[in-house]
């Protein structure tokens, strides 16, 4: 059975928040795919998702506001990632959260599909273009992976993980968000093989499952 340890919001959800997407969004609906079937991933998919972002990648940093980091301040300080050093973010588009966890890992590689993207990302950070659906690692090589309003590929995160490693993925904005999942939803994907925590904080939400 999935274990979920759920803790208390510490970080207040923000008052007049608009609607966002549903699950009819189509983004939603390739988010949930994914994760239920291997077929939710495929090349003519990741082609489109690759064009789609590399359309948006010069004004993707203008969507970024201080709450929307709190779900991930909320996961680095409360999920248990002390001692991590070699840590991975895939779909990192163009790097938002990527200087916080370059502070915080003493080694970073940051990973996308849409070289867009990873062109308006930190110069001085690794980067490198990659599909989360085959990384370029090896098994067992990374300590901490890091997804943010990002796909979750749970068989290929679970292969680069070492035992004991961990998953930190954060939605910045909830089911306001086209690429969400409940934090269940993306525990029971993980399955027996991962022990996760997570919270809301913020306009969002985390998650840390832990490999075991
Ligand atoms: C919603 S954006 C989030 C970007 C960044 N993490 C943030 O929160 O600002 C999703 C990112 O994931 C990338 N992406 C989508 N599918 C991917 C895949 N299969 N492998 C790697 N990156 C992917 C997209 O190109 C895009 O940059």
């Amino acid at each position: 059975m999935t274990r979920l340890i759920r803790l208390d919001r510490i970080h207040e959800e923000p008052l007049n928040r608009s609607q966002g997407a549903d699950d009819a969004h189509p983004m939603r609906k390739v988010t949930q795919q994914i994760v239920e079937s291997e077929t939710g991933w495929s090349p003519e998919r990741a082609a489109k998702v690759k064009e789609l972002f590399d359309g948006l990648a010069s004004e993707w940093k203008t969507r970024a506001t201080p709450e929307r980091l709190v779900p991930l301040l909320d996961a680095l300080d409360r999920g248990g990632l002390d001692g991590a050093e070699i840590c991975c973010e895939v779909g990192c588009g163009s790097g938002v959260a990527s200087p916080i966890l370059a502070d915080r890992f003493s080694q970073l590689i940051c990973f996308d599909l849409s070289m867009n993207m990873l062109r308006f990302g930190p110069e001085t950070l690794s980067r490198a273009v990659a599909d989360a659906s085959s990384l370029p690692l090896a098994d067992s090589s990374v300590d901490v992976l890091v997804v943010v309003n990002m796909f979750l590929f749970p068989g290929e995160y679970a292969r680069v993980l070492r035992r004991g490693g961990k998953l930190l993925w954060a939605s910045s904005d909830g089911d306001r968000t086209p690429i969400y999942l409940p934090i269940e939803d993306v525990a029971a994907s993980l399955g027996d093989g991962f022990e996760c925590m997570g919270a809301d904080a913020g306009p969002g939400c985390w998650l840390v499952g832990k490999k075991l």
